[in-house]
């Protein structure tokens, strides 16, 4: 994996207090994400194996560590969130091993390693994946404290983020306009982005809200936030794929303009797609405006997420 993000490498305008949170969220989110033990039946062995590797083979931790910065702004000590943050993180790993599937983006590499398919086989990826979300509400409804509406909130953002209308909905209506390409129409292009990753961005800041007591507004803003700054990390994702390179994504580089998937750089133009996530970017830092707390880790991260190079 290329850089990861950190409060000193990203924040040029904001103040070095919070350098080093990031590390530190990350950093104990990936201690609790290598505690998992998911079986220790012995005919489960690859099935734990194939997860394993997806799970603890890099990614940025973008949205796990956001939901523990969230909780921290609104004043809860951050690991009380983390058996959450380790089931959206989960959920996440689970749509990149079945987007990179054959039938979907056919991908071989990933993570700046070899896709999970790749690996162990078309079936144990689809099963791979399957395991993430039964084990992300176990995660949840078993190790998560806090009072049962909470939990149970915690899980009606999960899944009403990752379903039908959310990033299930943004990957039907992706892989639909696969082969528009530039033509695609900008409102369904918004839709596909906000779907298919604004939605489980979103929702990792609200359970951190949600963890912490925050009220109603609090919550608002932060969902604000977090929408914007998710729809400027898809833009983000398309400008990476049309400029960048395999080995500094550790994922495929130029794929979106080969299958003629509807992208911002498609519709908008590569200045355009930029000038699109500054916007986003933009809205997102304004929205912590009414937010009543040290919101300088996630200004920091809406710069991160602008700026990233992988
Ligand atoms: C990649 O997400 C897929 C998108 C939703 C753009 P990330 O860029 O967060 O991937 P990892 O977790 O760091 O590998
Ligand atoms: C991935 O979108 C979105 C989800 C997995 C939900 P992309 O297909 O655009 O992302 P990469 O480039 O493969 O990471
Ligand atoms: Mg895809
Ligand atoms: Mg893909």
């Amino acid at each position: 994996m290329g850089k990861r993000f950190d409060g000193a490498q990203s924040a040029s305008r904001s103040a070095p207090r919070s350098a080093g949170r990031w590390e530190e969220h990350r950093a104990r989110f990936e201690a609790y994400l290598e505690g998992l033990v998911f079986s220790e039946e012995p005919r489960l062995e690859t099935l734990v194996e194939a997860m394993r590797y997806s799970m603890l083979g890099g990614g940025k931790r973008v949205r796990p560590t956001l939901c523990m910065e969230v909780a921290e702004v609104f004043g809860a000590e951050p690991g009380l969130v983390l058996p959450s943050a380790a089931a959206i993180e989960l959920i996440h790993t689970y749509s990149l091993i079945h987007d990179d599937l054959p039938a979907m983006d056919d991908d071989d590499f990933r993570r700046g390693r070899p896709t999970v398919h790749k690996k162990y086989g078309e079936a144990m990826a689809i099963l791979a994946g399957d395991a993430f979300f039964g084990e992300s509400l176990t995660l949840i409804t078993v190790y998560q404290e806090g009072s049962s509406e909470q939990v149970l909130e915690v899980v009606r953002e999960l899944a009403g983020s990752t379903g039908v209308n959310g990033m299930v909905g943004g990957q039907v209506i992706d892989m639909d306009q696969t082969g528009v390409g530039g033509a695609a129409d900008p409102e369904t292009l918004r839709m596909i982005h906000i779907y298919k990753t604004g939605a489980l961005i979103k929702s990792s800041a609200r359970i951190g809200a949600i963890l912490a007591g925050a009220g109603e507004d609090e919550q608002a803003a932060v969902s604000e936030y977090a929408m914007e700054m998710g729809l400027c990390f898809q833009i983000v994702d398309d400008v990476l794929n049309a400029t960048s390179t395999r080995e500094a994504l550790g994922k495929s580089a130029g794929s979106d303009a080969e299958q003629g998937k509807a992208t911002f750089v498609g519709v908008y133009g590569l200045d355009g797609a930029k000038r699109e996530a500054d916007e986003a970017a933009e809205k997102a830092l304004r929205a912590l405006s009414t937010v009543d707390g040290d919101t300088s880790g996630l200004e920091e991260l809406a710069l991160f997420v602008r700026h990233r190079a992988n």
